[in-house]
């Protein structure tokens, strides 16, 4: 058990989030991989808590259900009106059995910068002063709708907190601000909601109240100020949600480059939490890595790219290409225009080139696809190449097949390859060829209609035409003349 383990943290999620104007709950937002409440709640697993509770009641349907998928060791409990903050945790509590003996954490669920870092350190200062309550506050340089830390004049102690539209002309100076996040003794907290009255501005309980009755009840009332105040940022809105993703992004890519990384240009690549790298990878600029995705050391990734949980290879090269799910092997080149799509596996130097578009293929070592072709559900062995505009015919309306290619193969171009078929190793294919049958090992399978010439034809059908003119000129030129 770690040092200040709580008894619970308690994440409110219940607000609607007005001010995002949108069909979508505000804890549901997404930024670098993850929504709002999934970053609050990554940080609150970093304390261990025996109880990690969410209050959900705005959408509580859809909150319910991606808590479910996203995180389904979490336990909900419901704020059916959202009556306050102060209500919120009452309703947390509640769930919790009432009172809970320990140190009960609260956060926001609209805080998606705040580090497990942060959280810990705000535990370890509330039990090493033995107070009563501790509050998270930040100096920020536009306090506009945060609630003010008011404190003692002598002694500088905290006094109360005065949400913003409650607040007086020289209390909305204060620029000390209370980031939502607390720890408090569960038992006080406890009794403190059922003493939080409604008579304010906006006819709420409020939580910060609490702040102020333990004080007046003779307990210890604490704050721990945060070194960055960008961390515990409120999202209410969606250019604050853009803000914080920019800030987060930041703090990935500096991280990522401060492990040995090239980032050529920060500002146009943006990466999921989830994304990791290895040293000497090479991000260029407009490039977005999503999921699971991977870069080997040295792999060199853009511009123009979208990768969602794709790894790639060291050494490998992706330009300007899409891929999901796609697995790229070491030193393997792909792009630029390519499509990976699911279950997509490039072995050692395969290459994938423009207009190619893969699925559910397994392509070999040192094999080439260089143009305009679309392979899916096949299995290509080693060091072949399939001709420029190429099909793998998978779908025949009701069923998907599935091609096999040898190794050491050299197809045509413009080949159709209708599933399922099979092609030997070491075997041609002509140009322009359709194959529908096996073509056994070392062959060349020929398989379109035999060229006819019908000489004269244009004098024939197209007289004095320009057609016509220049083959009759090419007719009359002296033999050895280009
Ligand atoms: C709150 C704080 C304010 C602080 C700010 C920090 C109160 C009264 N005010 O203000 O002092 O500076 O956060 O960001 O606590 N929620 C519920 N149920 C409710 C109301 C809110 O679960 O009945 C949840 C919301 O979903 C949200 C969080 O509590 O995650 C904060 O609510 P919000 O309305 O954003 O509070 P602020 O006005 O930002
Ligand atoms: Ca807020």
């Amino acid at each position: 058990m770690s040092a200040n383990r709580p008894a619970a943290v308690v994440v409110l999620a219940a607000g609607e989030g007005t001010r995002m104007k949108s069909a979508t709950p505000k804890v549901l937002h997404e930024l670098c991989g993850r929504s709002l409440v999934g970053h609050v709640l990554a940080a609150a697993r970093a304390l261990e808590p025996e109880n990690l509770v969410v209050v959900v009641g705005h959408a509580r349907e859809q909150v319910t259900a991606h808590l479910a998928e996203s995180d389904p060791t979490v336990r909900t409990a419901v704020q059916a009106e959202q009556n306050g903050t102060g209500h919120a945790v009452r309703m947390a509590l509640e769930e919790l059995g009432g009172g809970i003996d320990g140190t009960v954490v609260v956060v926001c669920g609209d805080t998606p910068l705040l580090s497990g870092e942060t959280l810990r350190r705000l535990a370890a200062t509330h039990d090493g002063d033995g107070n009563a309550v501790t509050v998270l506050t930040a100096e920020v340089p536009d306090a506009t709708g945060y609630g003010r830390i008011v404190r003692d004049g002598a002694s500088g102690a905290v006094t109360a907190i005065v949400e913003h539209k409650d607040a007086t002309e020289s209390q909305r100076a204060i620029r000390e601000i209370n980031s939502g996040v607390f720890a408090f003794d569960g038992q006080l907290l406890a009794d403190a909601l059922g003493k939080v009255r409604t008579d304010n501005s906006q006819g709420e309980e409020y939580l910060t109240d609490v702040l102020g009755i333990l004080r007046e009840a003779g307990h210890r009332v604490g704050a721990s100020v945060s070194a960055d105040h960008r961390e515990i940022a409120g999202i209410n809105n969606r250019v604050q949600l853009a803000a914080a993703r920019r800030t987060l992004n930041d703090r990935l890519l500096e991280r990522a480059m401060l492990a040995g990384v090239t980032v050529i240009d920060p500002a146009s690549t943006w990466v999921d939490v989830t994304v990791t790298f290895e040293q000497d990878a090479i991000v260029h600029p407009g490039t977005q890595l999503q999921g699971a995705t991977h870069l080997a050391e040295g792999a060199e990734v853009g511009p123009n790219c979208r990768l969602k949980d794709t790894r790639v290879g060291a050494g490998a090269r992706v330009d300007t290409t899409v891929a999901n799910s796609a697995e790229v092997g070491p030193e393997a080149v792909v792009g630029p225009f390519a499509y990976l799509r699911p279950g997509t596996r490039l072995g050692l130097k395969a290459k994938i080139g423009t207009y190619v578009e893969t699925k559910n293929s397994t392509i070999g070592e040192g094999t080439k696809i260089p143009h305009l072709s679309y392979v899916g559900d096949a299995t290509i062995g080693d060091h072949s190449n399939i001709g420029a505009a190429s099909v793998f015919v998978n779908y025949d309306g009701q069923e998907k097949h599935h091609t096999t290619v040898g190794s050491h193969c050299r197809t045509g171009s413009d080949n159709m390859f209708v599933a399922p078929v099979t092609v030997g190793d070491g075997a041609y294919t002509a140009a322009g060829s359709v194959i529908t049958k096996d073509v056994p090992p070392g062959s060349l399978a020929v398989a379109r209609g035999q060229q006819r010439n019908i000489e004269g034809w244009v004098a024939r059908k197209r007289p004095g035409s320009a057609a016509a003119k220049a083959a009759e000129a090419a007719s009359r030129e002296p033999e050895g003349e280009a």
